[in-house]
């Protein structure tokens, strides 16, 4: 059977954990969109694994496939790979090769594209990994497939006809000197990325070694075969509900889909497969955001840097904190800031009409609720549990963002539970969770119609209470 990992908010929700716990029982985990954009962290045996591209199950031996449905980075991939054999690792991953491959001039693209567009005010805060100049190339049949590396003739015509359309993108409609571009990217300068011959010579040597390595793969065949063998199929989706291209709050968005429907047409499998299995909800129990967008129930500002000193922490915790102090105290106690730059990542509490919007455009068995911990030591703790618009209440998100933008939220107030030894709770199991915060997951559960599968009480497998495990 197969069980989907989905984001249920804003990406960061604690995906790659909640593989870990569940994959235990699967034999392959796939991830089935998105690309190295993703950071899905493992904590297992006293390491830290934090994977962008390589699908989380990797960590404890399993076989690792990214999807048709994937843009693939080989210069991150050969990296990631590279470094868990450094780490003692033997990771065994099949790429597809209907996947879409990333390209150096993608990245290029992706990063002058966002300077254009903070000209308007339209920055959306992307990655820079080149994610969405990939997909488009997907869509304006003009892209390069995993497939095409290994054909050093088809790799050229490809290249042949894209190079010389993103460069006279780049100068004539964007009106920038390409030798003036102070950008480098996977070992290419911004010339270089445009210059055919540089990404053949590159691009065709990656083709060489997933060739050796016997690292391509016929997606769907090769899972399709798995499900017939008796092996259990996990699909890791990546981002989350809210940064889908068609279900998400567009433009601050990703340009992939992680909703659940694109886990069969990503991995080749048919949805009747996908369907057949458990499609579990993975819900941080707060929001957090790392780029531009309206986020109605939002805390305080997200100014500043690390270094909340120990006065401005316990204020959050006293009776009457405000909302930058609950912020704050949330952004420390979750590690709340970029992996990349360090900036403080924007905090919310929990918002209910999104959870009700993700539910079911994903059509949740199950769901899973992390950092439970996180929000310990809080006199008070909410959730955004409707909103009111035109002086209507409403229960899931208007369509548009600038609609969703005017949503005030309705709070519920719910009593906070006190710091623990969550890895003693979590060995004990539900039970042993504070009441306060078992009333607080039960109403989410209530809210969504979805049963709850399990809480996150720290970083690590051990510290993750199972309620109900969906390969069994
Ligand atoms: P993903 O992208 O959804 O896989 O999530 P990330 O790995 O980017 O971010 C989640 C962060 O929170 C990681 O550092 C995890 O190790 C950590 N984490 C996951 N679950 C929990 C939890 O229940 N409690 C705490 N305190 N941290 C958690
Ligand atoms: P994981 O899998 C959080 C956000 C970016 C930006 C928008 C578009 O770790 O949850 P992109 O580079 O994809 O074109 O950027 O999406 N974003 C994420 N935010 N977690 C992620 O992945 C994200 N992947 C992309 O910040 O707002
Ligand atoms: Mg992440």
């Amino acid at each position: 059977m197969t069980v989907t990992i989905v984001g249920a908010q804003l990406g960061d929700e604690g995906k790659g954990g909640i593989v870990d716990v569940f994959g235990e029982s699967a034999d392959v985990v796939a991830r089935y969109q998105g690309g190295d954009n993703a950071g899905h962290t493992v904590v297992h045996g006293g390491e830290t694994y934090k994977l962008s591209l390589v699908p989380s199950g990797a960590v404890r031996g399993k076989v690792g496939v990214l999807g048709n449905g994937c843009v693939v980075n080989p210069a991150t991939l050969f990296d990631e790979l590279d470094d868990l054999h450094e780490q003692g690792l033997d990771p065994d991953v099949r790429v597809a090769e209907r996947a879409h491959v990333i390209m150096p001039y993608h990245r290029i693209l992706d990063n002058l594209e966002e300077d254009v567009r903070s000209d308007d005010d339209l920055k959306v805060g992307t990655t820079g990994r080149g994610i969405g100049p990939t997909y488009e190339d997907k869509a304006g049949r003009r892209g390069v497939r995993v497939g095409d590396l290994l054909d050093a003739e088809v790799l050229r015509d490809r290249l042949e006809y894209v190079i010389p359309q993103k460069r006279r993108l780049i100068e004539e409609v964007y009106e920038i000197d390409l030798d003036a571009v102070d950008l480098a990217f996977d070992g290419f300068t911004a010339a270089e990325a445009f210059d055919t011959d540089a990404v053949l010579e590159q691009y065709r040597a990656y083709g060489e070694r997933l060739d050796e390595e016997g690292m391509t793969v016929v997606a769907g065949e090769f899972l399709a075969d798995s499900i017939d063998d008796g092996e259990q199929v996990m699909l890791e989706g990546a981002q989350g509900t809210l940064l889908d291209i068609d279900h998400g709050n567009f433009p601050y968005v990703t340009s992939s889909n992680p909703t659940a429907g694109y886990a069969a047409t990503g991995s080749g499998l048919g949805v009747t497969t996908v369907g057949d299995g458990e499609v579990v909800g993975v819900v941080k129990g707060y929001l957090s955001r790392v780029g531009t967008g309206p986020m109605p129930t939002e805390l305080g500002p997200s100014e500043g840097g690390h270094g909340v000193d120990a006065g401005e922490q316990s204020a959050a915790t006293g009776s009457d904190p405000t909302p930058e102090d609950l912020a704050s105290y949330i952004r420390e106690e979750g590690g709340e800031y970029g992996t990349v730059t360090g900036r403080p990542r924007r905090v919310g509490w929990l918002d209910l009409p999104m959870l009700r919007h993700a539910a079911r455009a994903s059509g949740f068995t199950g769901f899973a609720v992390n950092h439970v911990d996180v929000l310990a030591g809080l006199e008070t703790v909410k959730v955004g549990d409707s909103y009111e618009l035109d002086g209507e209440k409403i229960e899931t998100i208007p369509s548009t963002t600038e609609r969703w933008a005017d949503c005030e939220p309705t709070f519920r107030s719910f009593d906070g539970w006190p710091e623990a030894d969550w890895s003693a709770v979590a060995a004990e199991g539900y039970e042993a969770l504070p009441e306060n915060a078992r009333t607080y997951l039960e109403y989410v559960a209530e809210q969504i119609d979805t049963p709850l599968y399990a809480v996150g009480l720290g970083p690590e497998r051990e510290q993750t209470v199972v309620l109900e495990h969906p390969f069994e």
